[in-house]
């Protein structure tokens, strides 16, 4: 395969950019033409589509963002929209695409390879929910920022001995929450997976304070439910003063971390291997700490499980 291109898709996440130079590295130093299509599907369908070299991805894996840009694109939903991406793609004979994003966008990719174009997916999004791959592109960074937060967030609710509801992204899913809730000690974590039960969280927080405990933290996934709903009820049954604070874009903006750089970089890597080989419909994972392809039907097909033993131990701790 001679000629490829590479896109960014859905939610933006740090790594991204070190994504999209190890699959540009990856290219060149194999002597393919590499591609960059801007602001994803919507680029890929709008014709916005240009030839990268070396410089193109200089200083860009430290940075957040995607330099590509991204959307969110319905149109790969119809067959004219993916008629109008591949025709696109057909006039440049490029021949392989590599797409960067979450689960969403693994199924515009599928859709695609229908019309001839060998396609690989790479996860990037800071939610960890594609379910193939212990690992997305941007989680831990998204992690960290959510932990830093409560770090600075507890200083405060601990000198008004108030309790203070932390509110972080994910969607549907609850692992930021989750894993931000361990690190960052929280007595409640409530997450999309697991049913809240108001009574029972006061009563731990209120044992807590009788012990001399000044504050709590509770992590709220997004996905879990009202968060004024749930701060009112906490703040009625405890009788604490209770405050919200909702995380937002920070979580999705930011220099990567190491961990990140490091998945990025092998897993773009992998994929210009993968498609160099003349294989399709191939998604890039790391499970059990292998970096690993597998088809994206299998790969969609791979039931999300939460992870109850984390947020066991989670709970254990925050006593
Ligand atoms: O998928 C990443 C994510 O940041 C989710 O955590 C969040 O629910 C969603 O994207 C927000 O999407 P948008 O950028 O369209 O507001």
């Amino acid at each position: 395969m001679k000629n490829i291109a590479v896109l960014t898709s859905g939610g933006d996440s740090p790594g991204m950019n070190a994504a999209v130079r190890a699959v540009v590295r990856t290219a060149i130093y194999n002597e393919m033409n590499i591609f960059g299509v801007y602001y994803g599907y919507k680029g890929l369908i709008d014709n916005q589509i240009e030839k990268l070299n070396v410089y193109s991805v200089a200083d860009k894996m430290q940075t957040g963002g995607t330099f590509i840009y991204t959307s969110r694109e319905e149109r790969m939903k119809t067959e004219e929209g993916l008629m109008l991406a591949a025709k696109n793609l057909n006039e440049r004979g490029i021949e392989g695409l590599i797409v960067i994003g979450g689960d969403g966008s693994y199924r515009g990719a599928k859709e695609l390879s229908r019309y001839g174009i060998k396609v690989v997916v790479m996860p990037g999004t800071i939610d960890n929910d594609v379910t193939c791959t212990d690992y997305s592109i941007g989680f831990d960074t998204a992690l960290n920022t959510a932990v830093d937060a409560i770090t600075k967030i507890r200083d405060t609710t601990n000198s008004h001995n108030r309790v203070n509801v932390v509110q972080v992204m994910g969607r549907a899913c609850g692992n930021i929450a989750l894993y931000s809730g361990l690190a960052g000690g929280a007595e409640a974590i409530v997450v999309p997976e697991v049913k809240y039960d108001t009574d029972a969280i006061c009563k731990k927080m209120l044992a807590g304070k009788e012990r001399g405990k000044l504050h709590s933290i509770i992590v709220f996934a997004e996905g879990a439910g009202d968060l004024n709903t749930f701060c009112k009820e906490i703040e009625e049954k405890s009788q604490v003063i209770t405050r919200t604070t909702t995380l937002g874009y920070i979580q999705r903006g930011g220099s990567p971390t190491a961990f990140d750089r490091i998945l990025a970089s092998h897993m773009g890597s992998l994929a210009v291997e993968v498609l160099s080989k003349d294989r399709t419909n191939r998604a890039i994972c790391i499970r059990n700490n292998q970096y690993v392809d597998m088809d994206i039907d299998e790969a969609l097909a791979i039931k999300y499980v939460f992870n109850s033993e984390v947020y066991r131990i989670a709970m254990e701790l925050s006593i």
